[in-house]
């Protein structure tokens, strides 16, 4: 064996993380679950045998990644984290946890940091899966899979209920739909892939409304894009009701996906038993660029603008050629191709341009993620062909 083979074995080897050797584990101790899309699988960290190389010249709309980020001052903290990388980032998760305390109004040890807000998903699915067999997890359908996707992995039923006509999470039909075996439900809002919210009074009387003893999940990961006056954050409830847990992400507004961070904000009780369930600790780099891009207003006001007007650019595209589509409040749009997502991705594809994927029931529907302006330029410029009968 050469140096370069031994090296390059050493290097193999942090591949084999705890972490993933804790999923993989999970995940060969149960069997295939049905509810389990191709997003979900990628969290999962299985590889795609067919991967698409970035920096292939590929416009990439497919991820709903904000491509703006990180913003000037996360860049300068990332650097910074080099020669803080040989400690564990305990003082710095201390300091960012103290700032979204305060950004929140609620004492500290309400905010549990996760390695994206992924892991908060899957723990909280763990969760719902501890007290043993029967468990059932109520979710939308189509929504955000990683929560569901990974509570069935565990054994826990999961009861999907279809969007409305406006394809917004039914709510009245989840409540209906809480029964004594359910033990978590899952609201994504804004939805992914449909980009919809549920007005926020709806989602209060909702949130008030679930049983005590059923942990309800508000996954708010594209909250900053929402300019729907009638929706909003539920944080400020934590503080009341025990069995609530709100989710936001660095990965979305702030542009750090690939840097892993995300929070959880609930009761103390409940913040306790998640922090107890982590799977991994942060890492110091994603720490120092997250601290930093929460106060470079600048870059997260310019992100914001140009997102949502690009989004309402897409949005008026489609309403031009008369295709249905949901009314998203996230980096995303979801609309009808009006032919097979197949050949609308292929098409696109030719054009150098990768759109999101399949959700089931929605075979003609296409998501696209909003990125740089001149992606949305040529994603529109490439639309009257790629829509063609
Ligand atoms: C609704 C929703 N929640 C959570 C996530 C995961 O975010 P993170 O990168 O923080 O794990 C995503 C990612 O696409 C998402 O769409």
């Amino acid at each position: 064996m050469t140096t370069d083979a031994a090296d390059a074995t050493v290097l193999e080897l942090p591949r084999l993380s705890r972490r993933r050797a804790l999923l993989g584990a999970a995940a060969l101790l149960a069997p295939l679950a049905p509810f389990a899309g191709a997003d979900a699988q990628k969290r999962g960290h299985v590889a795609n045998a067919n991967p698409t190389p970035r920096g292939s010249g590929l416009i990439h709309i497919d991820g709903n990644e904000n491509p703006y980020g990180p913003s000037p001052k996360a860049r300068d903290a990332i650097l910074a984290s080099i020669s803080r990388s040989p400690r564990y980032a305990d003082s710095e998760v201390d300091a960012l946890g103290g700032q979204l305390a305060a950004a929140h109004g609620v004492p500290t040890n309400q905010v549990i940091i996760g390695t994206g807000s992924g892991e908060l998903l899957k723990i909280s699915a763990l969760m719902a899966a501890n007290p043993g067999p029967g468990g059932e997890i109520i979710a939308a359908v189509p929504t955000y899979e990683e929560l569901p996707a990974f509570g069935a992995r565990l054994g826990l039923t999961v009861k999907g209920i279809p969007v409305d006509a406006n394809h917004r999470h039914d709510l009245a039909r989840m409540s209906a739909a809480i029964g004594p075996q359910t033990r978590l439900v899952y609201v994504c809002n804004p939805n992914n892939p449909t980009g919809t919210v549920v007005p926020r009074a709806a989602l209060e009387s909702f949130i008030r409304s679930v049983p005590a003893r059923v942990l309800v999940v508000v996954d708010e990961a594209y909250i900053h894009l929402v300019n729907d006056p009638n929706a909003g954050s539920v944080d400020s409830l934590v503080k009341e009701v025990p069995n609530l847990l709100v989710l936001r992400t660095f990965s979305k507004i702030h542009g750090l996906a690939g840097l892993r961070v995300g929070y959880a904000l609930s009761h103390e009780k409940t913040a306790a038993t998640v922090a107890a369930w982590g799977l991994s600790y942060p890492n110091i780099t994603g720490i120092m660029a997250a601290t930093a891009s929460l106060g470079d207003h600048e870059f997260l006001d310019k992100t914001r603008v140009a997102l949502v007007s690009d989004r309402t650019r897409v949005h008026a595209a489609i309403d031009a050629r008369g295709l249905p589509r949901a009314d998203s409040q996230g980096n995303f749009v979801f609309f009808d191709t009006g032919g097979p997502l197949k050949r609308f991705q292929e098409r696109m594809l030719a054009k150098g341009i990768k759109v999101g994927r399949h959700f089931d029931g929605y075979d003609t529907w296409a998501r696209v993620s909003i990125g740089l302006k001149h992606e949305t330029d040529a994603f529109l410029a490439a639309l009257p062909e790629a829509l063609g009968a």
